[in-house]
């Protein structure tokens, strides 16, 4: 539990580059990051790139898998998650573009997409640390409630919850908001080694309390973490009021 958020972001990013680092000055194989959008990891991007401007930190041997992409919109679209990772992240640091994994919405066949998403991420020998944020109804990247725990990367129909929420980026303008997304799944996220999650804000309080006082349920899908062996939500205070 951090004061708030921008504490919070520190505590993630500073724990990031530390686990980056600790793989050792030439390693032989790269660091595997799974990353998320939303306004909660911001802040996170923004140390990271601090640090990498400092000379802190080079992503040079890391390679990144993204949770999620709308599906329907133009990669260019301000709003697309792929967009949002290169203005926040991806355009100021040294990750080698090779590197950058991110699902294609536009994809012709969505489902073939999706698998070959997760042999990718089997390629690459799986998920070192997946950094994730939760909606407010606890989904964790478009794993929506109802999704299935042993969920694999898929097309998801998004929760009119969540299509709500998101409308903020498509000037409130709820038709403008994408009804579907492709998303890693539950079990994805599961398989990582370590999952870190960001929570703030009083909005997310319920969420927060349900998925980690609660038993293990498919309506909050977060709380599948309870289950994994290494996995960390860091809040702020305002996150915590349902505690
Ligand atoms: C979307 C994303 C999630 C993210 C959530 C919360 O639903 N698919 O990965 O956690 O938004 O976003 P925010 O951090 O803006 O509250």
């Amino acid at each position: 539990i951090r004061d708030d958020k921008a504490t919070a972001a520190k505590y993630i990013s500073e724990y990031i580059i530390s686990r980056i680092k600790s793989f050792g000055p030439t390693p032989q194989k790269p660091f595997v990051l799974g990353l998320p959008t939303g306004s909660s990891p911001e802040g996170v991007y923004k140390n990271l790139v601090a640090a990498h401007k400092n000379g802190e930190i080079s992503f040079r041997n890391v390679v990144t898998f993204n949770m999620d992409e709308y599906v329907g919109i133009p990669r260019e679209h301000p709003e697309s998650y792929h967009s949002f990772m290169y203005h926040h992240f991806f355009s100021h640091v040294d990750v080698d573009p090779a590197n950058i994994n991110i699902l294609n919405g536009n994809a012709e066949d969505l489902e073939e997409e999706c698998i070959a998403y997760e042999e990718k991420i089997k390629r690459a020998g799986g998920i070192e640390l997946f950094l994730g944020g939760i909606g407010p109804d606890g989904h964790i990247a478009f794993n929506e409630p109802g999704s299935s725990l042993r969920s694999r990367t898929r097309v998801k129909t998004l929760a009119y919850e969540t299509i709500m929420a998101n409308s903020r980026f498509f000037g409130n303008d709820l038709s403008k908001v994408p009804k579907m997304a492709l998303t890693v799944g539950v079990q994805t996220v599961l398989d990582a080694r370590e999952v870190v999650i960001i929570i703030t804000g009083a909005h997310k309080a319920l969420a927060l309390q349900r998925c980690v006082e609660q038993g293990v349920n498919h309506m909050w899908t977060l709380s599948a973490l309870q289950m994994h062996p290494y996995a960390m939500c860091v809040v702020d205070e305002d996150a915590t009021l349902e505690l």
